[in-house]
């Protein structure tokens, strides 16, 4: 929900980053990048490749460093810290990647994600990823290389869930998936996010963003050019086809 739908309540953001600078070796990466999401706000993340996408969710979570810049966390500042304890912060991680351990069992991999909440929010348990992702139930004991790609997307966002996240920071959520389980990842992420959690969501189908997201950010060359609701970027035809090819 936006901040203009609830023009009485006021609430601090849930993530703040001001002038992020981002290097990988030489190359200028992220260039002077300020993004913030609010509380219970899911925002997508677009632009064509390359142009940065990866590189701000990975320094958001400490696993890129940013050379300059502030970030905030629940207003706590989270700059520079350690991945484990941006996590540990309440923020959390799905990669495109999808860093499962092959070498683990499905409840395995979830066992060694979980973490107790801190909020007022019901916890995400096991249990519950099993309820949520019923498929992962099925596949309980299998694995991590046996399961398909899309139920390794599921096992990724069920690990991001039981750290009892403010945020989740979801990278290329359904790449390379079948139709109907993109579906099923985006009707399950309208659920996660019914719940309380903000979400940051990556992804090549800007029809299924416009229709997920409340705000829309567009990067290039390491920069944001456009940040707005679903409405402004829908009457901005010159700029979806100029940033995102379509
Ligand atoms: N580990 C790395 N070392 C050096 N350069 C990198 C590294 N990772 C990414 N880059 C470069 O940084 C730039 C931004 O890459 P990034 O992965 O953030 O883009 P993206 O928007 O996520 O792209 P895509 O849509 O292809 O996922 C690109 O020019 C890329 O080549
Ligand atoms: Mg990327």
């Amino acid at each position: 929900m936006s901040a203009s739908a609830r023009p009485n309540v006021r609430s601090d953001p849930a993530l703040e980053a001001k002038g992020l600078n981002t290097y990988y070796g030489q190359s200028h990466i992220l260039r002077n990048v300020d993004f913030r999401v609010m509380p219970r706000e899911t925002v997508s993340l677009l632009g064509r490749n390359g142009m940065g996408k990866t590189t701000l969710l990975r320094t958001l979570m400490g696993l890129a460093r940013a050379q300059s810049g502030r970030i905030h966390l629940n207003g706590i500042e989270i700059t520079g810290a350690r991945p484990a304890a941006i996590a540990k912060a309440g923020l959390a991680f799905a990669p495109e990647d999808r860093g499962v351990f092959p070498n683990l069992t499905v409840q395995e991999n979830l066992t060694l994600a979980a973490r107790a909440g801190r909020g007022a929010r019901p916890l995400w348990t096991l249990d519950r990823v099993y309820e949520l992702f019923p498929r992962l139930a099925e596949r309980r004991a299998h694995w991590g290389n046996q399961l398909s790609g899309g139920e390794q997307k599921m096992l990724a966002i069920g690990r991001a869930l039981v750290t009892n996240p403010d945020l989740i920071l979801l990278d290329e959520a359904t790449e390379g998936l079948a139709p109907k389980v993109r579906d099923e990842i985006w009707a399950t992420l309208r659920l996660v996010t019914a719940t309380g959690i903000a979400a940051v969501v990556v992804d090549k189908n800007l029809e299924d963003l416009l229709a997920l997201s409340d705000r829309h950010v567009i990067m290039s060359k390491g920069e944001i050019v456009f940040d707005g609701t679903t409405q402004t970027l829908r009457a901005e035809q010159a700029l979806i086809h100029r940033h995102l090819g379509v």
